[in-house]
């Protein structure tokens, strides 16, 4: 009897994180697959060159998801179109999940919970411009007294998609709480295209416990924000001893190497834009990067107030080098 298969590893679009240095260096740590920061597509409808930069994409990358926002048909079919003739993204995935207010009040993110025949419209309109696959990543509902499940994956999978990633926490939970698998298990049994399950995978066991619901693929979120090498873990196969844990320094050294080349390229690619410096790159982009690499080192806590002083690279290199291991957290330099 052949045991499933294990499902894929997948990085979850995050917002202000999973730029292309971010992505690359998870898909060297194992991510099979890889979200873009969701894009708006009315920036990319009328030519926003620092919305483009999100979707720039780095050599090396685990094939790559471009993942857009928006509520209006043509916005979305002219960011289809875009994303389409960048030959670069293995699929188009419209988010339908964002809890954010600024999203919610232009009708995007979650409000579309509150339409699933909307959803369906906007999928549809996306379809027309591309060849690539596209799909969905979705919640039960707005909230847990309307639950929209089921008429999204109806709407979803008549308007053409190839797969459905399900956050399974309703929009009214925000990013907490504990996903709920009994209803991610129901959806997988609903829907005739690939399932992935979100929410709440930290380690090893919550991925088993959702593998359990039958979903072809495990999207991870802030887990691997805080340890990018989550992916090689949770792709150990079973009784195979997982690679041993990066060590702080290890992250941030690759990390900060990869926002150098990805500065280099978005000038290369954007000759006559005001493209950000690795500089700029490594200052802004480690504000929020650096303490979750060094939760819990000495000095860690100091060097998260100083964080919004640092003026340049060389500021944040120092502040890392003072840092010191910690003998109560373990966290390694
Ligand atoms: C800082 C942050 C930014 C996020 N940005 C996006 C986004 O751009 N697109 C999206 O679909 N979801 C976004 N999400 C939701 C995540 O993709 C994911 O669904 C959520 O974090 C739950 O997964 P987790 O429990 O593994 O973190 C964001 C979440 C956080 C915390």
């Amino acid at each position: 009897m052949s045991l499933p298969r294990r499902p894929k590893t997948v990085l979850a679009p995050l917002a202000g994180f999973t730029d292309a240095p971010f992505r690359k260096l998870c898909s060297e740590l194992g991510a099979e697959l890889v979200y873009t920061e969701m894009a708006s597509a009315a920036g990319l409808a009328h030519g926003s060159v620092p919305t483009r930069f999100l979707l720039s994409v780095l050599p090396g990358e685990s094939p790559a998801v471009a993942q857009i926002f928006g509520s209006n048909e043509d916005d979305v079919a002219a960011a289809a179109r875009e994303i389409d003739a960048m030959k670069r993204f293995c699929a188009i995935d419209l988010n339908s999940g964002c809890p954010m207010p600024r999203i919610r009040q232009e009708g995007s993110g979650s409000a579309l919970l509150e339409d699933p025949e909307k959803i369906g419209r906007l999928l549809k309109a996306i379809k027309a411009e591309t060849s690539l696959p596209v799909t969905l990543k979705t919640r039960p509902g707005p909230r847990p007294a309307r639950n929209v499940m089921l008429e999204i994956v109806a709407a979803a999978q008549e308007a053409g998609v190839s797969g459905i990633t399900l956050h399974a926490r309703y929009a009214s939970r925000g990013h907490s709480g504990p996903a709920d698998l009994d209803l991610l298990a129901r959806c997988v049994q609903a829907a005739k295209v690939p399932v992935t399950g979100n929410g709440g995978v930290v380690d090893r066991a919550s991925f088993d416990a959702m593998a359990q619901t039958g979903v072809a693929a495990v999207m991870v979120g802030r887990a691997a924000l805080d340890r990018p090498e989550i992916f090689r873990e949770l792709s150990a196969e079973p009784g195979e001893e997982p690679p041993p844990p990066l060590s702080a320094r290890e992250r941030f050294d690759r990390h900060v190497a990869l926002m150098k080349v990805f500065a280099e390229q978005l000038a290369h690619e954007f000759p006559d834009a005001r493209v950000p410096s690795a500089d700029t790159c490594i200052v802004m982009r480690f504000r929020t990067h650096l303490f979750r690499y060094f939760a819990g080192m000495d000095g860690a806590a100091r060097m998260r107030r100083d964080m919004n002083s640092f003026a340049t690279a060389d500021d944040v290199f120092a502040a890392v080098s003072a840092l010191r291991p910690s003998r109560v957290s373990g966290n390694r330099e």
